[in-house]
């Protein structure tokens, strides 16, 4: 019991370090990826239980239905799709793409214990994937779309591969236009400003434009806006704005 404490302990403070001061060195995006990844990626499910809330919520709000075909982008290591339960087995196909390959490790490693032989875990790049063949019933974009400098183009090619009635959920954090429109969560300027900042160091883009980006493309299903304090850091004041976007291919 304790040399367990002991043990998360340190695993936490190996992910902190990670986050927020080990050098994030690389000539591409996968390459700053995996060298952000590779020392915290065994750590990674039990640190972001905390840190990225909503995930649960997303799960609840695409429902899956018998043989569907479902695609996580940028799964991580596969931890979301736990959140299904048995009703996994009833999706025809459950692709789970990221282009780290050290978190790719741990989802394979998921899956491969889960049995979960409708699941395939592939490396791609958001922005330049297209389905092979067969068109999409659901994309789930959980906390990676904030992490894709070119998030447009990964949006449309989700948009693209979504057959039409398919459906988009995204959570992740987020900043408001100043004025989003009737209701709308309006921030603060210092929340506008402060977390885009917080977020670069990790390279992590916080645009306004992405909620909106979403709403034009799709027909909102639904829509959930909130802030929470920071885990890890109980007297940190500013709570961080995250929303859980349900959408449909009109
Ligand atoms: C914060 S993690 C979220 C992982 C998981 N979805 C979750 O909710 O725990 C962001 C993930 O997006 C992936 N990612 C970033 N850019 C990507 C891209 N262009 N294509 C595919 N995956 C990408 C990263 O490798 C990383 O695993």
């Amino acid at each position: 019991m304790f040399s367990s404490r002991i043990k998360n302990f340190l695993s936490d403070l190996k992910v902190l370090y990670c986050m927020a001061a080990r050098p994030i060195r690389g000539e591409t995006d996968a390459e700053r990826l995996e060298a952000f990844y590779v020392h915290q990626a065994d750590s990674y499910d039990r640190f972001r239980k905390k840190l990225l809330t909503g995930r649960d919520d997303l799960m609840r709000s695409v429902e899956p239905h018998e043989g569907e075909v479902w695609v996580d982008m940028g799964c991580g290591t596969g931890a979301n799709i736990e959140f299904l339960g048995d009703n996994i087995r009833c999706l025809k196909k459950l692709y789970l793409l990221d282009m780290t390959e050290s978190m790719l490790k741990v989802a394979r490693k998921r899956v491969e214990k889960l049995h979960w032989d409708n699941v395939e875990v592939q490396c791609v790049d958001a922005t330049a994937w297209r389905p092979e063949g067969e068109q999409v019933d659901v994309i789930l974009f959980s906390y990676s779309l904030t992490m894709i400098p070119d998030w447009f183009a990964a949006i449309d090619r989700a948009y693209e591969a979504l057959k039409p009635g398919g459906r988009i959920g995204v959570v992740d954090f987020y900043i408001a236009r100043k004025f989003p429109g009737k209701k709308r969560m309006r921030q603060s300027f210092s929340t506008r400003w402060f977390w885009p900042i917080w977020f670069s160091l990790d390279n992590l883009y916080l645009s306004s434009d992405i909620l909106p980006y979403l709403t034009r493309k799709f027909e909102e299903v639904s829509l959930l806006e909130r802030a929470d304090r920071m885990p890890y850091c109980p007297i940190f004041w500013k709570k961080m704005p995250r929303f859980v976007f349900v959408g449909k291919k009109k």
